[in-house]
């Protein structure tokens, strides 16, 4: 089968795509033939060996998280999934390689494919969403009538959160570039704030919940916008944020890490139709090293990048 995969961490040339033996499922894993896969920052991070202490050092290492596809083999162990079954879901940080023909997952990190979606929203939704559950749902607890900033909200992960945000009753301010208004407020961002034209001065002890999807902003700035029993969450760690998140405070690192309650929730979501994704390209497998390298050089995805390997 085909795969994009690396020899070693490093610069884009690093990637290629190569022909290898098809993965073993073992105890509690999936074999899924891949049908859609997504790109996502995380991708070029773990490339360029910047998040090495969570990825270790086995290569050949593949590429991608996550996937939708359709179950093709199981382990000894599965009982939840079965041969010919619809999923979607995302390979731990350590295995990766969803860009590619087949790939293998653990059961629990995969849940059914909402007949409404096809492959390819399945697999733009999934990271970006899990990621937006696990923060202002199983976070955050964010409830009707709360005030919630969302910084990068017509970002991947921000648009997700939007949207749940929403579906929650919610009172939302977004952050995106100038250009992105419109489509904010038709995602039922309530006031959209241009990113590069930002006053905190003006959003001090405003609201009930932050949410730094873009990393644009300090603990502190965080804290002042902050209603005093508020929370911020955040998914781009530095060392600063690292440290601020362990010490008990207000603030708090949140991870896109699949739970059985974050994977139906979002299937649940995207079924009735709260959550939509947004597709910026699909290129077959043959186009997926050329078109990630791509968005990493010029970044500001205009909706997600998904790999189809079938087509
Ligand atoms: N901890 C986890 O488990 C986890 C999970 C998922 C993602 N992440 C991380 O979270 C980050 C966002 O992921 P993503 O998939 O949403 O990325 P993305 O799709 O590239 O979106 C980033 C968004 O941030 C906007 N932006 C850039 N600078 C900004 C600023 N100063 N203020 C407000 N918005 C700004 C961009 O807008 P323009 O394009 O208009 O500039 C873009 O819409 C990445 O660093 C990713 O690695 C972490």
């Amino acid at each position: 089968m085909k795969r994009v995969q690396y020899l070693r961490y490093g610069a884009p040339e690093e990637l290629r795509l190569d022909e290898v033996k098809q993965p073993d499922p073992e105890r509690g894993q999936i074999r899924v033939q891949v049908r859609a896969a997504a790109a996502n920052p995380m991708d070029w991070k773990i490339r360029r060996g910047e998040m090495k202490a969570l990825t270790g050092f086995r290569f050949p290492r593949g590429l991608g998280h996550d996937f939708a596809g359709v179950v093709e083999a199981v382990g000894p162990g599965v009982e939840r999934l079965k041969v010919g079954d619809e999923v979607f879901g995302v390979t731990s940080i350590r295995q990766a390689g969803a860009f590619a023909e087949y790939v293998v997952a653990d059961e629990k990190n995969v849940g059914f494919k909402p007949s409404s979606l096809s492959f390819e929203q399945a697999a733009a939704l999934t990271i970006v969403s899990l990621t937006a559950w696990n923060a202002l749902v199983a976070k955050a607890r964010l409830r009707a009538g709360q005030s919630v900033f969302i910084s990068g909200c017509l970002g991947g992960v921000g648009r997700s959160a939007a949207q749940i945000a929403k579906m929650r009753g919610a009172n939302i301010v977004g952050s995106c570039s100038a250009s992105g208004r419109e489509e904010a407020l038709a995602l039922g961002v309530g006031e959209v704030v241009d990113y590069r034209a930002f006053d905190i001065a003006l959003y001090q002890r405003r609201f009930d919940v932050v949410f730094d999807t873009a990393g644009a902003l300090s603990l502190s700035q965080c804290g002042a916008m902050l209603k005093r029993r508020g929370m911020s969450l955040h998914i781009v760690p530095t060392p600063a944020k690292l440290f601020g998140c362990l010490l008990p405070s207000r603030h708090h690192l949140v991870f896109g890490n699949p739970t059985p309650q974050s994977i139906s929730g979002v299937a649940e979501a995207f079924d009735r139709g709260q959550l939509v994704p947004a597709i910026g390209r699909i290129v077959p497998l043959c186009e997926a090293i050329s078109a990630v390298v791509e968005l990493e050089r010029t970044g500001s995805p205009k909706g997600k990048l998904v790999i189809a390997p079938m087509q």
